[in-house]
């Protein structure tokens, strides 16, 4: 009996240690010692430590982690670290799990879960977007859902605000439907003082209704005075290509065997598309970040390869930062089956011989 009992107590006071020594192996060298909320931060420099990242997609932004088939695990972030890039963007569905009437509260063991992902990026080195992603039913009927989005806000606001300014708030990924750039740009504000009142210096993402589409910059609009804000867009154009036989993409099967080869109009297009974000970054004196970009594993690798590497070098050249879209499921750079990456797609993303990477503050126009 005393011989299981001391076992007992080695194996807690091992553990103990063990967990000590974990929080300290986590503890995020960025981060400030006297644990309060980031204030300062510029957000440019942030943008650039944004860098070159890729979405941990169809993982936390599924119902529920695993139901399509992405669990997130700790070997991802060193693959990632690895590679060369800078930081992760973490979709989340927090409206499914946060109680639908009031006080929206969210579940303790996801937000532990979440906890976890974000430990784990900064253990790394990796800088941390975490968003509302997959939140449907605001997009449908945003004034019965306004209060529980700005409830989400308040509790992750307070849960992380002496988290280091690496970790980045993103609004609400594609205001899209009902929740048009009208509405949404009154939603958005609201959520920015909502968050400001515990995080005043955090760097906030925020796009434009219309699924965060590029063109729709235009339609954006932003508090003047909050200067600590990125602006982000999604690029998947030319749609028919990069969601080629996309299942959740109706009549997309016909846009089978759509190939990307460079040609001058289809470099130009892209171009075009970009400089015109880059006006409106100068113009607005935002940085930019292209939170998602990628072409399915339906179209073939040679055009992915050569879309995804003029993508990636168009939005460097333009200074902003960039997300690929995403890490291991349909659109993955990196392959669940072979437990290697799509080197082609890596490749092309991170180049080997790439001169240093150019986001930056070029955009920055005096204040
Ligand atoms: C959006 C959707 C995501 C989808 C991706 C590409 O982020 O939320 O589910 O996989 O776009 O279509």
């Amino acid at each position: 009996m005393a011989k299981i009992r001391w076992k007992r107590v080695l194996a807690r006071t091992a553990l103990a240690l063990l967990l000590i020594g974990c929080s300290e192996k986590s503890k995020n060298p960025m981060s400030p010692e006297d644990g309060t909320s980031p204030t300062g931060l510029d957000p440019f420099a942030q943008n650039a430590k944004l860098g070159r990242g890729v979405n941990l997609g169809n993982a936390l932004e599924a119902p529920n982690e695993g139901d399509w088939d992405v669990t997130i695990k700790s070997e991802y972030f060193d693959l990632i670290k690895s590679a060369g890039f800078n930081s992760v963007r973490i979709p989340i569905r927090w409206s499914a799990h946060a109680s639908t009437s009031a006080p929206y509260v969210i579940a303790t063991s996801f937000l532990q879960r979440v906890d976890w992902v974000i430990a784990q990026a900064f253990a790394r080195q990796l800088a941390v977007v975490i968003n509302i992603h997959h939140y449907d039913e605001i997009m449908i009927e945003p004034a019965a859902h306004k209060a529980r989005f700005l409830a989400i806000w308040t509790q992750l606001a307070a849960h992380y605000k002496n988290q280091p300014g690496d970790l980045f708030f993103e609004l609400l990924n594609e205001p899209n439907s009902l929740l048009a750039s009208e509405l949404w740009n009154q939603y958005l504000q609201e959520a920015i003082t909502t968050i400001r009142q515990t995080n005043p210096g955090r760097i906030l993402i925020v796009g434009p209704a219309n699924w965060y589409n590029i063109g729709s910059l235009k339609t954006l609009t932003i508090p003047a005075d909050d200067k600590s804000l990125i602006v982000a867009v999604h690029y998947y154009n030319p749609f028919q290509f990069t969601h080629q036989g996309a299942e959740w993409v109706p009549g997309s099967e016909a846009w089978l065997g759509t190939r990307w080869t460079g040609t001058l109009a289809e470099r130009q297009a892209i171009q075009r598309d970009f400089s015109e974000a880059a006006s409106w970054g100068a113009a607005n004196n935002r940085p930019l970040n292209i939170g998602e970009f990628g072409a399915y594993s339906k179209a073939d690798m040679s055009s992915r390869a050569l879309w995804t590497e003029f993508v990636a070098r168009t939005a460097e050249t333009n200074g902003m930062s960039w997300h690929y879209w995403e890490f291991i499921a349909g659109f993955g750079v990196y392959n669940s089956m072979t437990n290697n990456w799509n080197y082609p797609l890596l490749n092309a993303l991170i180049p080997k011989t790439s001169p240093a990477l150019t986001v930056a503050s070029s955009f920055r126009l005096p204040p």
